[in-house]
């Protein structure tokens, strides 16, 4: 804490950071006090280019004994982001963890469990969900305005090549070698997110026809939630089409497609398809994501000591169901869950 502000740590100083820095900056009850990377001069410019005066750091010991860091924004690459996330809420720093926050189960759980055992504040950077399409269809459907949902479909086709990044996305060891994580987790967060449940059951299947990736590039996965919805969702690296992210939901009593609205309820005289206008998910630019939104969300649960609706405990269910899809491809068959009790 300094000046009565919460002190933030940026620790991975790339393209997703300089869209969070942008967010911290305009919060007034947060100061960003450290500037960390892997590569200490990357630190420095990223500091120097956000007229940030503050510590610059390559060593994460460091930040986490810096009592004036309460706050840990691990946005560095997806491989570090489970141990350093462990690390800070061991720390008992407040943490908001980029996507995927974990590459494997085991690193799922051990996050998991290590926020849960810290009591500490954590966010998963599912910032789709506070994306004012997605904002606007929850609430859609919270008030049955298409009645009993009973369909959903959302889609993550944004083609994409292996160099897209600093880092290589095509090596399946600093990705986890899976579509699925890697990108369509926003997919399938939205999907549980607007579903409001947890999928008991699924089946899917991939390919990989242009063989960019180390890992099958391109991912279909069928689903049935607990309470009856049956949802489709699907991540394409191999499109050849400006990115996309599509979300259908059918309801007993209309439905909607994208920022589309076909509802009896709420336009009885309804002859052609209603539109709400809106920002809608269709860029895959950062500074189009809705980070000011996340990030006030999360100051304001950390100030009024409450968890996120989006904390690493429920960012593991998405992650989980993420691995689940990997695990029908890789068994060829259907797989329950949850994976683990
Ligand atoms: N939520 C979203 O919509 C969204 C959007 C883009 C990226 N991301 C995620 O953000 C993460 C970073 O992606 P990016 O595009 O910013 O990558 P990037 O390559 O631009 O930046 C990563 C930075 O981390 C640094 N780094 C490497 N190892 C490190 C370590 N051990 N500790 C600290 N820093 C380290 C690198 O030097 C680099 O500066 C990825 O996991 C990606 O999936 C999320």
């Amino acid at each position: 804490m300094q000046d009565g502000k919460l002190g933030v740590a940026i620790h991975g100083a790339g393209w997703v950071a300089s869209a969070h820095v942008l967010s911290w900056k305009k919060n007034p009850h947060v100061q960003v006090v450290s500037v960390g990377d892997i590569n200490l001069e990357r630190a420095q410019q990223f500091a120097d280019n956000n007229g940030l005066s503050c510590a610059v750091r390559d060593n994460f010991d460091e930040v986490l004994a810096d009592e004036c860091v309460d706050i840990v924004d691990v946005s560095g690459p997806s491989h570090v982001h489970a141990e350093q996330g462990i690390a800070a809420a061991e720390a008992g720093k407040h943490v908001l963890v980029e996507k995927p926050i974990a590459l494997t189960m085991e690193e799922n759980r051990a996050l998991r469990d290590a926020v849960a055992k810290s009591g500490v504040k954590s966010i998963t950077s599912f910032v789709s969900r506070f994306n004012q399409e997605v904002v606007t269809l929850r609430s859609m459907l919270q008030s049955k305005a298409i009645g009993e949902l009973f369909y959903a479909e959302v889609d993550y086709w944004h083609g994409i090549k292996p160099t897209h990044h600093a880092w290589n996305l095509h090596s399946k060891k600093k990705t986890g070698g899976s579509t699925m994580l890697l990108g369509g987790c926003h997919a399938i967060d939205a999907l549980r997110w607007l579903v409001d449940d947890e999928v008991e059951e699924l089946t899917a299947y991939s390919n990989n026809p242009k063989g960019f990736f180390e890992y099958d590039a391109n991912v279909v996965a069928v689903m049935k939630f607990r309470g009856g919805v049956i949802a489709k969702a699907s991540a394409l690296f191999d499109c050849e089409m400006p990115y996309s992210f599509n979300i259908d939901l059918a309801g007993t009593e209309g439905t909607l497609r994208d920022n589309r609205v076909w509802s009896k309820k709420l336009f009885p005289g309804q002859t052609s398809w209603s539109t709400f206008p809106t920002i809608m998910m269709d860029s895959a630019d950062v500074m189009h994501h809705s980070f000011d939104e996340e990030i006030n969300y999360f100051v304001e649960c950390i100030r009024e000591d409450r968890q996120p609706h989006c904390n690493i405990i429920d960012g593991y269910r998405s992650h989980e169901l993420c691995m689940a899809i990997d695990r029908s491809i890789e068994v060829g068959g259907p797989v329950k869950l949850p994976l683990e009790p």
